[in-house]
């Protein structure tokens, strides 16, 4: 039986040439949505769209970092659907650098223009077309666990992802008024290009690594679950939820592994 979270519903997904944006983009589609890929990688997006399938998914250029690149983008979901009901600002950048000490400011702007610059033009324009229409749309933005915790990611990424849950909650005042919902969704480490390429680690060795921080045991954190995050945030199950930021992490950033391993071996020991 056909799912149909998201019938009708006409959706932009920013950054799902790959990973958790190809997840969502999929998922979205099975459930009834009309997705259009908005990415850098057009080959890749292209191919994406295809295998969705070219009644339910489309691909558009459009780097983020282009204020015009993203309202074009918008204007394209709407001329060619009618209307815009989604958002998901997915697209993102991580430069790995080990200490604040070695923070190169090159690409410190670099990381700032790409996840913070454009996730607001996503939300400027997107929330635009949707009060223009009259839509009670919702907009997910992809943060991470950098956006609420240190530690885990370099300090451009960290402060680039703290913003970017700034910006989720100052829409979600702004465009509440008009009835969008707007939310971050934010995952811990997936074994997706961005990710491999930043720390030279393979696939499965992000996934041992983000395993090993999770309190929550017996799972993998795969796209999919980010996936499944934003579907219900794009839903109208999550009807009354704005400004949140959904942690898709194990518990880790609410659980202290090194605080738990001391009270379990101190507990095995007696
Ligand atoms: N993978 C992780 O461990 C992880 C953890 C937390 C948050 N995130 C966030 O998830 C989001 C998606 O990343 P992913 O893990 O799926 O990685 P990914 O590399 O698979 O996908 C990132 C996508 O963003 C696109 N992109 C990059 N710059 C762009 C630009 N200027 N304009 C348009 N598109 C652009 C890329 O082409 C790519 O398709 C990012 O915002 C990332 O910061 C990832």
């Amino acid at each position: 039986m056909a799912e149909t979270r998201l019938k009708g519903k006409v959706a932009i997904i920013t950054g799902a040439a790959s990973g958790i944006g190809e997840a969502t983009a999929r998922l979205f589609a099975s459930h009834g949505a009309t997705v259009v890929i908005a990415d850098i990688q057009d080959e890749l997006g292209s191919a994406v769209a295809a295998l969705i399938g070219a009644d339910k998914c489309s691909y558009v250029h459009c780097d983020v970092t282009e204020e015009a690149q993203v309202e074009s983008a918008v204007r394209y979901a709407v001329s060619k659907h009618g209307h815009l009901d989604i958002m998901f600002s997915n697209a993102g950048l991580l430069f790995l650098s080990p200490s604040i000490l070695e923070l190169n400011l090159g690409d410190l702007d670099k990381v700032m223009s790409v996840n913070v610059r454009g996730t607001a033009a996503a939300l400027k324009h997107a929330g635009r077309a949707m009060v223009a229409a009259g839509i009670r749309g919702s907009i997910i933005c992809t943060g991470s666990i950098g956006s609420c915790q240190s530690g885990n990611g370099p300090a451009g990424y960290v402060t680039s992802k703290h913003a970017v849950l700034g910006l989720v909650r100052a829409a979600a005042a702004d465009l509440g008024r008009h009835g969008i919902r707007v939310n971050c969704v934010s995952p811990s480490g997936v074994a997706t290009p961005i990710s491999c390429k930043a720390t030279g680690m393979t696939p499965e060795e992000v996934e041992q690594l983000t395993t090993s921080i999770s309190s929550l045991k017996g799972a993998v954190l795969k796209a999919n679950h980010v996936a499944a995050a934003a579907l219900f945030l794009a839903s109208d199950e999550s009807g009354f939820i704005s400004g949140q930021n959904l942690m898709i992490d194990g518990g880790s950033t609410v659980v202290n592994p090194v605080t738990l391993q001391i009270i379990e071996q101190a507990s095995n020991g007696a």
